[in-house]
């Protein structure tokens, strides 16, 4: 097991001290990540003392340490998942061959393409909540933000870890750009759309959290399975720390939910004028956020035919989510059948992969769904969530710019875009939603639209005060 040297100013377990040459650059890189954080991440709460954890060491037990720490003094590192001894390919062409531990030249570039698009997620969705602070629901979930968005810088840093220790020169330039690109900026946005949407509301970020943090696990599972094996060790360890985001989300939408479900038992209806008069979230507005997470998040799996995730996958560079539960890791046989607008189409099984990845991730969204339209139906309700078609408000891929419903019927153009608004929030919605968002600082309160979880980080009571503000 490694465990962390934190005496450096670099706390890491990739042995930082034997490789003089990399740990200057990294040493170089750090004080503009910090600058970057100090300027783009949580606005006002720097001064703040946050009930943080941080990793003493990539095993189980080291992973849980807790303590309290002032954001910009958190310890920002580089901490790889230990080594599989013997490890081998398990996909594609070179299957059984031993795993990389350098960059084979004829994959430098596509390597170092999902490397830079991966961290390009990670400053960014820390840009996209900056301002949430300043309407937190409780000191709980202000804590639960500030966890996600330490974290999300350390994958930054994963990310340019790679980049500086295995793809020279340009790969310096590319850590460089991961801080010039910003959320949302006209001249320089992020590569991805969903990561240049803003999140200025906490259901927002629930359904961020719980739809796009879960696309990012499956990027991260994909990647960890990969040949090079830097790459898959990183990833191995950044998914410990995603399980905590998607906890966030499936949490916070589940404690919308049992809040709007008090409220609706209290007044005896489902009336959603009511509901929100009472200061809750309507179940039909909580409805139209999912759709639009859901199928905003759906574009990131990318279309439906594709060559590149053939490729990747054939030359080993990028596996499908839990590779080993698959009979057949090559692929080189395997058909697939596609729904198009133009009707079915059977592909070869390695250009379908996106999709394949695509269905997996809404089965592992629907378990969410499955457990909150349990509380529903207990509570005596007959509205159920549900997920929208895979075809359904598509940017990309065979269905992008398609009229078709969430329930997948492809309709008029008209008809569509007339009930586009009753399907994802119109501006009223976003209006209400942003008029409940009050802040809420006194230990143990909840603001009025979201229950009290049902327990405290790390044992702890939900009053402790896990944000000290200053
Ligand atoms: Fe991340
Ligand atoms: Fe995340």
């Amino acid at each position: 097991m490694s465990s962390i040297n934190y005496a450096e100013k670099i706390p890491n377990n990739v042995n930082l001290l034997n490789d003089r040459t990399l740990q200057r650059a990294l040493e170089h890189w750090q004080p503009h990540f910090l600058q970057w954080w100090q300027e783009m991440g949580p606005t006002d709460f720097q001064a703040s003392d946050v009930y943080l954890r941080t990793a003493i060491s990539v095993d189980a037990q080291g992973w849980a340490h807790y303590g309290t720490v002032k954001m910009p003094d958190y310890r920002w590192g580089i901490f790889l998942a230990d080594s599989v001894p013997a490890r081998t390919i398990g996909f594609g062409d070179q299957m059984g061959e031993p795993v990389w531990q350098q960059v084979p030249g004829e994959y430098r570039s596509t390597l170092r393409r999902l490397i830079v698009t991966q961290g390009d997620t990670e400053p960014a969705s820390v840009e996209q909540q900056r301002l949430l602070g300043h309407t937190c629901p409780s000191l709980y979930d202000l804590r639960n933000l500030f966890q996600i968005n330490v974290e999300e810088g350390r994958h930054l840093w994963a990310m340019v870890y790679l980049l500086h220790a295995y793809f020279g020169r340009d790969g310096r330039e590319e850590a460089q750009e991961l801080l010039a690109r910003h959320s949302g900026d006209a001249d320089k946005p992020r590569i991805l759309t969903t990561f240049n949407e803003p999140i200025s509301d906490w259901l927002s970020l629930y359904c961020f959290t719980y739809f796009t943090d879960r696309d990012g696990k499956y990027q991260l599972k994909s990647l960890a399975e990969s040949a090079f094996d830097p790459l898959s060790r990183t990833c191995r360890f950044m998914l410990t720390e995603e399980a905590h985001h998607m906890f966030v989300g499936e949490t916070g939408l589940g404690r919308v939910v049992k809040r709007t479900l008090e409220v609706m038992k209290e007044l005896g209806t489902d009336d959603p004028a009511k509901v929100r008069a009472a200061g809750a979230v309507d179940l039909p507005t909580l409805q139209k956020y999912l759709n639009f997470w859901c199928s905003s998040s759906l574009d990131l799996f990318g279309s439906e035919i594709s060559s590149n995730s053939a490729a990747n996958f054939a030359n080993g560079l990028k596996g499908r989510p839990d590779e080993a539960q698959y009979e057949d890791h090559v692929l080189r046989s395997a058909c697939m059948k596609l729904g198009t607008p133009e009707g079915e189409q059977e592909v070869p099984m390695l250009n379908a992969l996106n999709e394949v990845m695509r269905e997996s991730y809404l089965k592992d969204c629907e378990i969410g769904l499955k457990r909150w339209n349990r509380q529903i139906e207990r509570a005596g309700f007959a509205f159920r969530l549900t997920l929208p078609s895979s075809r359904f408000r598509r940017s990309i891929g065979a269905w992008a710019g398609q009229p078709v419903s969430p329930q997948g019927e492809l309709m008029g153009r008209e008809a569509y875009e007339k009930a586009l608004t009753s399907w994802i929030p119109s501006e009223a919605d976003r209006a209400f939603v942003h008029s409940l968002m009050q802040k809420v600082v006194e230990p143990g309160k909840m603001a009025a639209w979201i229950a009290a979880p049902d327990r405290g980080i790390n044992n702890l009571p939900v009053d402790y005060e896990y944000v000290k503000l200053q």
